[in-house]
């Protein structure tokens, strides 16, 4: 195996998680030879002010430099079959951000051609990677909690709460037809599943647009940028700012999360708990260092991270689930082949499958199972 920092990234798009793209892979010795924008000028300009590598002339250069054998691509939603389909045929190893595609049509096609290919392909999953997720992934596995029974949580945010805010996900040709379920809730989704080892089996789903018209403003606007100032039009909306959510998982297991991106004062919270058979797990993305531990019959425990990047005590955050997610990659990279410690296509398309089933669920107004091909349970 080839030491992970002899190994050479690219990074598309250079909004707000390009930017935590760039910096993580730096972090862990990884030579970012150049950064891809929608144009050369906006690019390089993103450059000078966020501290990254020059941009390169255009995503076909980059594809082009021998040197570049990992891409990572953190571009809008829509981007990501096309950029995907092209890294695979120029022979590199791809980290997509998710939703890992548009549909279930688009990630089935993904995972075909990127298992064929022999590449490592990742999607960016990081929460997993928060220490105590993987703590409690640990703790369900070794049978702590006893038999998993019901999964609930949350992921809530505010940033798209008033009319005047605007991003390039509220238009479903950029985003999809899902929005907060596909932004969001797809994290909530893969992050219980990760931890429990349960599938998510069937849902019932009641997706709600609060706000029918938004100002969309006539120039561009960089997520979480907060409300554009200049001319702006007003726009019909047809995706949801919110959704509840019943699941069904396997082996028996029940759930229900709410997914928001209009609830005031909730910046970014993801939150779950796990209530097994003898004792319960919980743990809250804005307290990332602790994890609840619930129990019946003796005092409830609050537990400290112990493993991770840092020592204990020296606080770890969002930037160090990104560090954790590409050092596997990478290991993977530099072994020349995929490896099974993070998250792939399989659960990119997973996720989209169940995405598919949500929207189904919401237009028909009754249980969906999830299945590659949505029917009636
Ligand atoms: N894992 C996470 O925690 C996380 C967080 C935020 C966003 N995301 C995902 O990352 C992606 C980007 O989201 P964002 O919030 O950074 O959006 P953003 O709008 O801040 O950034 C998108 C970037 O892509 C660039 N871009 C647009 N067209 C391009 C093209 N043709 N070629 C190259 N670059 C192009 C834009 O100029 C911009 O810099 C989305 O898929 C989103 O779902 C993931």
């Amino acid at each position: 195996m080839s030491d992970i920092r002899d190994i050479k990234a690219a990074v598309v798009g250079t909004g707000f998680i390009g930017v935590v793209h760039v910096e993580a892979l730096r972090r862990l010795g990884i030579e970012v030879t150049g950064i891809v924008g929608s144009t050369p000028e906006r690019a390089a300009e993103k450059a000078r002010t966020a501290g990254l590598p020059a941009p390169y002339p255009s995503f076909e250069a980059m594809l082009e430099d021998p040197a570049v054998q990992v891409v990572h691509l953190t571009t809008p939603n829509r981007l990501h079959y096309e950029q995907v389909k092209a890294t695979l045929a120029a022979g590199k190893h791809v980290v997509c951000e998710k939703p890992l595609g548009m549909d279930s049509t688009e990630t089935a096609e993904l995972l075909r051609l990127a298992e064929q290919s022999g590449l490592v392909h990742a999607v960016n999953f990081n929460v997993r990677f928060y220490a105590q997720c993987l703590e409690a992934r640990a703790r369900v596995a070794r049978g702590d909690i006893g038999d998993v029974r019901l999964i609930s949580g949350g992921y809530l945010q505010d940033w798209l709460l008033f009319d005047t805010d605007w991003n390039w996900r509220l238009d479903p040709a950029e985003g999809g037809s899902l929005r907060a379920v596909g932004d969001i809730g797809s994290h909530w989704l893969d992050l219980v599943q990760f931890i429990t080892g349960r599938r998510v089996e069937a849902v019932m789903a009641d997706l709600t647009t609060f706000i029918p018209v938004r100002k969309q403003p006539t120039g561009p606007v960089e997520t979480f940028s907060g409300a554009a100032a200049g001319e702006t039009i007003d726009t019909a909306m047809e995706t949801e700012d919110a959704a509840g959510i019943l699941l069904r998982f396997s082996g028996g297991a029940r759930g229900i999360v709410t997914v928001s991106q209009v609830s005031a004062g909730r910046k970014n919270r993801l939150s779950f708990e796990v209530d097994g058979s003898t004792n319960a797990l919980s743990w809250i993305s804005e307290a990332p260092e602790e994890l609840w531990l619930g129990h019946r019959d003796r005092p409830n425990e609050l537990l400290l991270r112990e493993a991770g990047e840092y020592p204990p005590g020296h606080a770890e955050g969002f930037p160090d689930t990104f560090k954790a997610l590409y050092r596997r990659v990478y290991a993977a990279v530099a072994a020349g082949g995929p490896g099974d410690d993070y998250p792939t296509f399989a659960d990119g398309h997973d996720e989209a499958v169940i995405a598919d089933a949500i929207a189904r669920s919401h237009a028909e107004q009754r249980w969906v199972a999830v299945d590659p091909v949505p029917q009636e349970v």
